[in-house]
């Protein structure tokens, strides 16, 4: 079973777009059920002062109440760090109306994910529903440490779907003044934490996760970004105004030649089951090729 990892290939597809929403705010949680999301972030975490962080759990819950049944889009929240001193009353506030997930920020390691795990079981078993039914995202690169133990998410929690990373965090972190130079590109800092989250994401087998794009009046700026994370192994992006979320789900789709291709390369496949590798249409394919096609079929299945 472990051969093929198509378990983790099914859950870690029903993703595209990742709308954050600030928990205070019933208004903009309204909208984003209709933004098109395939997930609302319901934020405790940045986008709430410090002063709104009650108002904002209670908010959150009765939102979390009112449409948990929904199918689309999913509703997590982003609880604060593990370091906060927040985390466990935000836990507390959010988890007796059973959001689909949790996204951990700051996450310093595989560590963090397991300790939150922990606690999930707990409120689990306090609402009587199933243990392990609450899903983990987790922003991976907002301090050094834990961009540095990119690696260590393996076996941290079968909770575990996803990973993304983040810029401003770190870039305060890092004492770096911007992460962009000015011809607009990452720098290297940064550059090297979106890669190991790629990295991190594919070794934990779980879903590689875009950071946003702040200009959220850019369509065609996103529209690129978008196609750069998409042709590089991310699966999903970040975003935080709705607008984005449409250019988010058309790049993030694969489309009909996409999919048309990758079906040709698991039937040649198929043909030859004993095959090292194939070649189709000209070009050659070997077996993580034939990985890859899937991966990319289970994708446009999850969204069809
Ligand atoms: N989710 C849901 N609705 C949102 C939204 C979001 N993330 N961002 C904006 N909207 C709504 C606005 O409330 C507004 O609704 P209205 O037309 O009914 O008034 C509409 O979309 C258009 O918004 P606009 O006027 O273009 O932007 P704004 O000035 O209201 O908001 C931001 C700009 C950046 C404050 C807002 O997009 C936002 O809060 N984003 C999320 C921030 C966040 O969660 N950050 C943490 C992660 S980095
Ligand atoms: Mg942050």
């Amino acid at each position: 079973m472990h051969a093929t990892g198509h378990d983790e290939i099914e859950e870690c597809s029903l993703m595209r777009s990742l709308l954050f929403v600030p928990g205070d705010s019933a208004k903009k949680l309204e909208k984003g059920l209709a933004s098109g999301a395939d997930i609302l972030l319901i934020d405790l975490e940045d986008s709430v002062s410090a002063d709104r962080k009650e108002a904002a759990r209670k908010i959150a819950a009765d939102f979390l109440l009112a449409h948990r049944d929904h199918a689309s889009p999913r509703l997590f929240v982003r609880i604060n760090d593990l370091a906060s001193g927040l985390a466990d009353a935000d836990l507390a506030a959010v988890m007796p109306a059973l959001p689909e997930g949790i996204l951990l920020p700051k996450s310093n390691s595989g560590k963090d994910v397991t300790r939150l795990s922990v606690k999930l079981s707990v409120h689990e078993a306090r609402a009587g529903v199933t243990e392990g039914q609450t899903q983990i995202l987790a922003l991976i690169t907002e301090t050094a440490v834990g961009t540095l133990s990119a690696a260590s998410y393996p076996d941290a929690s079968k909770r575990l779907i996803g990973l993304s990373w983040g810029a401003e965090d770190l870039s305060a972190a890092i004492g770096a003044s911007t992460a962009r130079d000015e011809n607009g590109r990452y720098t290297d800092v940064f550059r090297l934490a979106r890669a190991l989250t790629i990295l991190g994401a594919s070794a934990a087998e779980v879903a590689a996760i875009d950071t946003v794009y702040i200009n959220y009046r850019d369509d065609a700026g996103l529209a690129q970004e978008c196609r750069q994370a998409e042709r590089d192994g991310f699966a999903a992006k970040l975003a935080i105004h709705p607008a984005q979320i449409p250019i988010i789900n058309e790049v993030f789709t694969p489309s009909v030649e996409a999919v048309r291709h990758a079906q040709a390369i698991v039937d040649a496949f198929a043909a030859d089951p004993t095959a090292g590798v194939i070649g189709v249409e000209g070009q050659m394919f070997d077996r993580p090729h034939l990985r890859r096609a899937e991966r990319l079929i289970a994708r446009a299945a999850s969204i069809a």
